[in-house]
């Protein structure tokens, strides 16, 4: 049973939040950690802290993956990253050395209880893949173990995670920023990063740090001129500064939003980066957490906020960390608190760790869980900006884009908009990962060729790879280019004219030597582990169509699986709640549409023989307006009537 000082911790979280049940997902870390898994008599604990019944405390955990509610891990929870840009740099070799160290298989403990193995979907770490995550029971804590491309470093982290001191810290292994450059002259989010102690006050202050924030409310600093929360709104409107989490959506559009007299209002910070190739918003929060700060204030202020929450995903426990220390820096200095800058204004600032679900950075996803449920996505309009957190107007933002806001004001406008195109402004954090020599961090302006990209910045492809194939220039989510595309300008006009989007800028790179059929099934599997579960398309047609992906994959395609593949691809995208339902299938689709012949050479290839004959080719037929009910008929005997559709 929990002890008082757990009880104590669980009631002092929930003082944090206008509302209890949002620690709801705290608490069961506190209860974790103390019990080393949730049981139902724990979980029932929990509930009679938050007056709730058990079964809403069960619903709730069942749901996130890094609360663990159905078994008790070893003391060393190891999850190794198999995700697309982790596969491509060879996390299946890393799994087989891990398996074959510690004797046990994915799913399995040892019988020491000291190791647990588990597979695991991207957790922000591309660009040093491949990579695994370990937790340590008793203390809870998380550290990320990177660059594991080699045997001994396979056995060092794990010699170091074995004696006992591998979490003396939790900052990544090896120590410090990962891999990244740029333009100098547009080097400006990611600058600080290498400079010893750059994630503290002081280091900040010294190098002109919350400078702007401070002249913006209450003037007196410098040529930096005093303005109103209005002024600010329309510095970042002229900026056009487009959301970085993926959307691209103006910020300062959004802001203008807001209904005029209804507070409270809310910042929420967008910090779940879970898009599989997107690592750029963890490198701002571990090595500069004061400039996303310094934003976040400046935009509480715009928008006339006095709570301002940052809703990072679970597995950042490093960067939870840096940012609660940050926070706290911040208070003792007077920059957040109840009379900020001595301005008579209040802003506090809550860090709000996920515990482990890929739709959560869906916005409405992610106030749902910041409200302490489940994370599934609302129904829009209304949108957040007018009913948002507790139904008050609430401004959800990324990471990146947050961060942006302290230049922007400092500068102005102008300034930020030398750089780009006139659609796509100012720089951007690039994400390069997959089979390039240099994957890293590169901040680059709007407009940058994937060329340059990829050949200046990230050395082309790797000697194995041999050259680029495809290219993912978005995230996961988005639809594949090819090689004769590579001029594309990563803005995000050119790239939608390209038939795909810039999404969160995490550009894949796909070599000769690769299998397509393979990234395509590996992304099913994401999009397949990853659905809320909320609507049937998602929840049920990725599992199909990785079923599907695996056979083919294997060598036991049946003629008929590219025409049902892209029948059921056209029954996801659009058919369910939120934009899940797209990305979880554009991948599949541009990778047919560009790479078929692949497709066809392994079902071919296949030594079973078809169980369903063969029928016209199925195509999505543009007539039929999206939403028509099918038959309800069985899968095959739906698949085999030529006519269903007409
Ligand atoms: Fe492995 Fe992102 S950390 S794919």
């Amino acid at each position: 049973m929990l002890s008082e000082q757990a009880k104590a911790e669980i009631r002092a979280l929930q003082a944090r939040y206008p509302v209890p049940r949002s620690a709801l997902g705290p608490a069961l870390y506190v209860a974790q950690r103390e019990t080393g898994w949730l049981p139902p008599d724990v979980m029932a604990e929990v509930a009679g802290l938050f007056g709730l019944d058990p079964t809403e405390v069960g619903e709730f955990a069942s749901f996130y993956h890094m609360l663990n509610d159905h078994r008790e891990p070893g003391q060393y929870h190891i999850e190794i990253c198999t995700n697309v840009p982790c596969m491509l740099r060879g996390s299946g070799l890393l799994a087989d050395r891990i398996k074959a160290r510690l004797g046990i298989d994915f799913g399995e403990t040892t019988s020491d209880s000291r190791f647990t193995l588990e597979p695991m979907e991207c957790l922000g770490a591309c660009g040093a893949a491949p990579m695994f995550a370990c937790t340590e029971k008793t203390t809870g804590k998380l550290r990320y173990f990177e660059e594991l491309d080699t045997a001994e470093k396979v056995d060092a982290a794990l010699a170091l995670i074995e004696s006992g001191r591998g979490f003396e810290t939790t900052e990544r292994w090896p120590l410090g920023p990962c891999r990244h450059g740029g333009k100098p002259e547009t080097n400006f989010l990611l600058a600080r990063v290498d400079k010893p102690d750059s994630h503290t006050i002081e280091t900040y202050i010294a190098d002109g740090g919350y400078e702007t924030v401070k002249a913006t409310i209450v003037g007196g600093v410098g040529a930096i001129p005093q303005r109103s929360p209005q002024q600010v709104i329309d510095e970042i409107k002229a900026a056009n500064v487009r959301g970085r989490g993926g959307a691209g959506f103006p910020a300062g559009v959004k802001w203008g939003f807001l209904p005029k007299g209804v507070y409270p209002r809310y910042l929420v910070v967008n910090a779940d980066e879970s898009e599989p190739g997107t690592f750029k918003d963890r490198m701002i929060m571990e090595y500069d957490p004061h400039q996303l700060l310094e934003g976040i204030i400046l935009a509480s202020y715009a928008i006339e906020a006095e709570r301002a929450f940052i809703y990072i995903r679970g597995e950042y426990f490093f960067a939870a960390q840096r940012l609660e220390d940050a926070i706290a820096e911040a208070r003792a200095r007077g920059f957040l608190g109840q009379n900020i800058f001595g301005s008579g204004k209040k802003l506090e600032v809550v860090v709000h760790r996920g515990a482990g679900a890929y739709e959560c950075g869906e916005e409405t996803a992610l106030l749902t869980s910041l409200e302490g449920f489940r994370g599934h996505p609302r129904l829009k309009p209304p949108f957040p900006a007018v009913e948002g957190l507790y139904a008050k107007p609430t401004i959800v933002n990324n990471v990146e884009t947050i961060s942006n806001v302290p230049h922007i004001i400092r500068h102005g406008a102008d300034w930020y908009k030398q750089w780009g195109t006139p659609q796509s402004t100012g720089f951007r954090i690039f994400c390069l990962s997959g089979q390039v020599k240099y994957p890293g961090l590169y901040e680059l302006p709007h407009g940058t060729t994937l060329r340059e990209l990829i050949y200046n910045y990230g050395g082309g492809p790797t000697a194995e790879a041999g050259e680029v194939k495809a290219v993912v220039p978005g995230g996961i989510s988005m639809q594949l280019l090819d090689k004769d595309q590579i001029d594309t300008p990563l803005d995000f006009e050119n790239v939608a004219t390209a038939g795909s989007s810039l999404g969160s800028a995490a550009v894949i790179v796909i070599g000769a030597n690769q299998s397509m059929v393979e990234v395509a099934r590996r992304t099913l599997a994401f999009y397949r582990e990853e659905s809320c579960g909320k609507c049937t398309p998602c929840r049920e047609g990725a599992g199909w169509l990785e079923k599907i992906l695996e056979r083919v994959e294997r060598g036991a395609g049946r003629v008929d699986d590219i025409a049902l593949m892209l029948y059921i691809a056209d029954m996801i995208a659009g058919k369910s709640f939120c934009p899940f339902s797209f990305a979880a299938v554009w991948g599949l689709q541009s990778n047919i549409a560009r790479f078929q012949p692949e497709f066809d050479a392994a079902i071919a290839a296949a030594k079973e023989l078809p169980v369903i004959p063969v029928r016209p080719t199925y195509r999505p037929d543009p007539g039929v307006p999206s939403g028509v009910t099918e038959p309800s008929l069985p899968l095959e005997e739906k698949y085999n009537a030529p006519t269903h559709r007409r």
